[in-house]
């Protein structure tokens, strides 16, 4: 299937007073129209970073230093502002992880989905008021038309995620990106929030990208799974060829992180160490540091993909190699 948006080592990098930053380093990524990539990895691993390049919407200090994101054959990086404008919302939504944050607290719930409604689709008010009650109806809330005038304190945490979806939605977008929608949210409302997501992807054959640390989630989800670990993606292949099998040690130490119920042990498995942040290019491999099986020769150059199977690419010399 082609390919809907294609970033191709793309680098951004944060000049602080105190040091540079190079939050993402040379990340490749495609989404096919339909599909689900869920993006995983440590905190401050350069996800949302990523998913933020793709809308162009990294401001100073930041900057995206190089790279080209190609959305149905256009280079968004090289768009004027007109243009990126258009696909903002448009064509391209994003939800985000704590709504509070992303609605107004002074406006009513039915004139910020009329907002973009009325910004992105030519509707008077009055049509654009029946499709709002239409979107809310949509996300599953009850009793719509009269909700339109209720603020977001009237709503609970999940509702209010819930307008958020359908706020992103209204334009239909073909790319809809998801940073941690839910981490804000308990354990049921969670789910209902995700099982929504994916009902209105397949509906709409929207493309999702979606951003977590659940690596849960992504095993339900995601038909593509992409790992990062300091601003670079480490192995990205078939969610479930990965997960049958992953190859680069930094996935394995994730997944041997996640807690088995029918295992009995004493300690929680982790890897030890943290996720560096870097002000220059590492000398070779920069997991290298927290790797069972790094080698000598991990050090000597930047570690490139080997493709160890259709789809699948790994960014380790010695994927794969027993962990002692
Ligand atoms: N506005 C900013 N100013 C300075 N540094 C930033 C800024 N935004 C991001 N960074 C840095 O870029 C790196 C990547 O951050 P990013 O927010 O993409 O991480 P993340 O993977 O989304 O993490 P989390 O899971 O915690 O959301 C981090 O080192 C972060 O400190
Ligand atoms: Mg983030």
């Amino acid at each position: 299937m082609e390919n809907i948006l294609e970033i191709d080592d793309l680098h951004v990098k944060f000049s602080l007073a105190e040091r540079d930053v190079l939050a993402v380093r040379g990340v490749s990524l495609s989404v096919k129209k339909g599909e689900t990539i869920g993006l995983v990895g440590e905190s401050g691993c350069g996800k949302s970073v990523t998913a933020f390049s793709i809308l162009r919407l990294i401001n100073p200090p930041g900057k995206i230093v190089s790279g080209s994101i190609i959305y149905k054959g256009d280079d968004i990086l090289k768009m004027d502002g007109p243009s990126i404008r258009a696909i903002r919302g448009k064509e391209i939504a994003m939800i985000f992880q704590e709504p509070m944050t992303s609605l107004n607290p002074v406006l009513t719930i039915g004139y910020q989905i009329m907002e973009s409604i009325i910004l992105h689709l030519s509707m008077n008010k009055k049509e654009a008021r029946e499709y709002a009650a239409d979107l809310l109806a949509q996300v599953g809330i009850p009793d719509p038309s009269a909700r339109l005038n209720s603020y977001p304190h009237e709503f609970s945490g999940g509702m209010r995620q819930r307008v958020m979806i359908a706020i992103a939605l209204s334009a239909s977008p073909s790319i809809l990106i998801a940073d941690e929608p839910t981490t804000a949210l308990d354990v049921t409302i969670q789910a209902q929030i995700l099982d929504l997501l994916m009902k209105i992807q397949e509906a709409r054959g929207m493309s999702l990208i979606l951003i977590t640390h659940d690596l849960g989630v992504v095993a339900n989800m995601a038909d593509t799974i992409a790992i990062m670990y300091a601003g670079e993606i480490m192995e990205q292949g078939e969610t479930s060829l990965v997960y049958r099998n992953p190859l680069h040690p930094y996935t394995r130490g994730l997944f041997d992180a996640i807690p088995k119920i029918n295992e009995e042990r004493a300690m929680l498995n982790t890897i030890p160490g943290t996720v560096p942040t870097l002000s220059a290019e590492p000398e070779g491999c920069v997991y290298h540091p927290r790797c069972p099986i790094g080698a000598e020769e991990c050090l000597e150059k930047k570690i490139p993909f080997i493709q160890p199977g259709e789809g699948r690419q790994v960014r380790c010399i010695r994927a794969g190699a027993q962990i002692s």
